[in-house]
C-alpha cells in the first residue's frame, strides 16, 4: 500500500492536465472571425449575431433564439418572456448556481425552493407538486451538471396546474431528453455561454423557444434595437423607442467565438463523455462513490463530473477530508457550492427590496442539504483523448480507498472549520 501524498507519499497523478487534458478555448477560426468583425467595425450590432441565433435554434430544433450578453440575462429575460408578474411564485431548486434564482427576486417575484432527487441531483417532481399554491405561476428547473430533469413528469404537473416551465440549460449544451434537446420542451430554455461552459462565448447567453409571444417578449425585454423589425401585428413593436429597460444584446466578438465552438460541439461532447465514462468504469468497484443517475431517455453531457460520497461505506469521514486527500494526489476535485441559496441573505431578507417572502428561519430542504455536503466534483473535463491521465485519476481514487484507516485518523484529529468557511459558494470550490 503506498503512502498518501497528504502524508508525504508520492502523488498518484503526475501527468499535467494543462498539457494533455485540455484544449484551447478559442479556435483559430473563432479568433479569425472575431478579428474580421473588428476589421469591419462590427463591434456592437452585427448580422453575425442574428445568423448565430438562427444556427443555434436549428441545432436545438427550436423555432426562435435570442442571444444575450450572459446566461443570467437570458434567465432574467425568460421570466418576462413567459408573462410572469411581480408577486408570482416561481418554484426553483436551491441546488443550483445563484443565477437560476436571483432574477426571480430582482423582478420582485417569490422563489419557492423545491428539493432535489438524491440520485439524479435534479429537481424532484413530487416535491415540486407539494409546493404549488394558487400564487405559483412557473417552474424554473436546472439540468444540473449536463444531465436532464424528469421532463415528462414536470411537464405533466405544469400542464395540470397551468404553470410555465423555464429550463436552465446552462450545463447542458447537446443534452437530449427522449431525443429532443433540453430547452425545447418547456416554454423557454436558457443557455449560458460563459467561458467555462460547453459552448463558450467568453460571456454570453442564449434563450430558445417555440412560442412567438415568448420570442417577441424576449426582444421587448432586452433588445430594443430589434423591435422595429417585428411584424406590424406584434404587440411588442410599439416599444421600439425604449425597449423595456434592459440592454442585453451580446458582444458580436463573443458570439463569433461561440459560433466557431458550435462547429465542433458534438465532437467535443463525445470525447468528454467517453473520457468521463472511462473514469466511472475504472472506479466502479469503489462502493463509496455513487455516480449521478439519469432519468429514462436522457442522453447527458459531462459538463461537470460530480459524484456522491457515501461516507457510511468509508469510515464516516467528512467529504472535505476525502477531497483533501484526493487533491494532494493531484486530482483536480472540488467541494460543491450548490444547495445554499435558500439560506442566503438575499433570500432571507426578501430580495433587493425586502418585499419578496422575507424569512426569519431558513427553509429546510433535506436532500438538497445532504447533497451540498456529499456531492463533489470528481475530475476536470477531459477534453482530449488522454487515457493515461484518466488511469492515473482512477489509481488516485483507489490509492485513497486503500488508505482509509490513516485517513480516518487524520479526519478525527483535524478541524477544517476555518478552511471551510473560506470556501466560495460558487459552483465548485477547488480543493488543494
Ligand atoms: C446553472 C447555471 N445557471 C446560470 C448560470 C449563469 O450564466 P452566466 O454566468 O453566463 O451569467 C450559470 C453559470 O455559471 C449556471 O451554472
Amino acid at each position: 500500500m503506498s503512502k498518501l501524498a497528504l502524508f508525504g507519499g508520492e502523488q498518484a497523478v503526475t501527468i499535467d492536465y494543462n498539457k494533455v487534458g485540455c484544449c484551447p478555448l478559442c479556435s483559430p477560426k473563432g479568433i479569425a472571425d472575431a478579428v474580421a468583425l473588428m476589421e469591419k467595425g462590427e463591434i456592437s450590432q452585427s448580422q453575425s449575431v442574428i445568423d448565430f441565433e438562427k444556427r443555434f435554434a436549428e441545432y436545438m430544433g427550436a423555432q426562435y433564439a435570442v442571444a444575450t450578453n450572459n446566461g443570467t440575462s437570458a434567465l432574467d429575460t425568460a421570466l418576462f418572456a413567459v408573462g410572469l408578474q411581480p408577486g408570482d411564485e416561481v418554484i426553483v431548486p436551491s441546488f443550483t448556481f445563484w443565477a437560476t434564482m436571483a432574477p426571480i427576486l430582482s423582478q420582485q417575484m417569490i422563489p419557492v425552493f423545491c428539493d432535489v432527487d438524491v440520485d439524479t441531483h435534479c429537481v424532484d417532481p413530487a416535491d415540486i407538486e407539494k409546493r404549488i399554491t394558487p400564487k405559483t405561476k412557473a417552474i424554473m428547473l436546472v439540468h444540473v451538471w449536463g444531465a436532464a430533469c424528469d421532463l415528462d413528469a414536470i411537464m405533466e404537473i405544469a400542464g395540470r396546474h397551468g404553470l410555465k416551465v423555464i429550463e436552465d440549460c446552462s450545463h447542458a449544451h447537446g443534452t437530449l431528453y427522449k431525443g429532443k434537446h433540453v430547452g425545447t420542451i418547456g416554454d423557454v430554455g436558457c443557455y449560458s455561454m460563459q467561458g467555462s461552459k460547453l459552448l463558450p462565448a467568453g460571456e454570453g447567453g442564449i434563450l430558445i423557444t417555440n412560442n412567438r409571444e415568448c420570442y417577441e417578449r424576449s426582444l421587448a425585454f432586452g433588445q430594443y434595437d430589434r423591435l422595429a423589425g417585428l411584424p406590424e401585428d406584434s404587440p411588442c413593436r410599439k416599444y421600439m423607442l425604449t425597449g423595456l429597460g434592459h440592454k442585453y444584446r451580446p458582444h458580436p466578438l463573443a458570439i463569433a467565438l461561440a459560433n466557431s465552438s458550435l462547429d465542433t460541439l458534438d465532437e467535443r461532447n463525445q470525447i468528454r463523455n467517453e473520457n468521463a465514462r472511462k473514469l466511472e468504469k475504472l472506479i466502479a468497484d469503489l462502493d463509496w462513490l455513487i455516480p449521478q443517475k439519469l432519468y429514462d431517455g436522457v442522453e447527458r453531457q459531462f459538463a461537470y463530473h460530480y459524484l456522491r460520497f457515501d461516507e457510511t461505506k468509508f469510515g464516516g469521514i467528512r467529504t472535505f477530508t476525502l477531497l483533501k486527500a484526493l487533491g494532494r494526489e493531484g486530482v483536480s476535485c472540488g467541494y460543491c457550492g450548490y444547495g445554499r441559496l435558500h439560506k442566503s441573505p438575499m433570500v432571507l431578507e426578501g430580495g433587493p427590496w425586502g418585499n419578496c417572502g422575507k424569512r426569519d428561519t431558513p427553509l429546510s430542504l433535506p436532500v438538497t442539504e445532504f447533497l451540498a455536503e456529499h456531492a463533489f466534483l470528481a475530475a476536470p473535463r477531459f477534453e482530449t483523448k488522454c487515457d493515461d491521465l484518466i488511469e492515473q485519476y482512477a489509481a488516485a481514487y483507489h490509492k485513497v480507498g486503500e488508505n482509509l484507516e490513516a485517513l480516518a485518523d487524520y479526519d478525527r484529529t483535524h478541524d477544517f472549520t476555518q478552511e471551510m468557511k473560506n470556501l466560495s459558494g460558487r459552483t465548485i470550490a477547488m480543493i488543494k
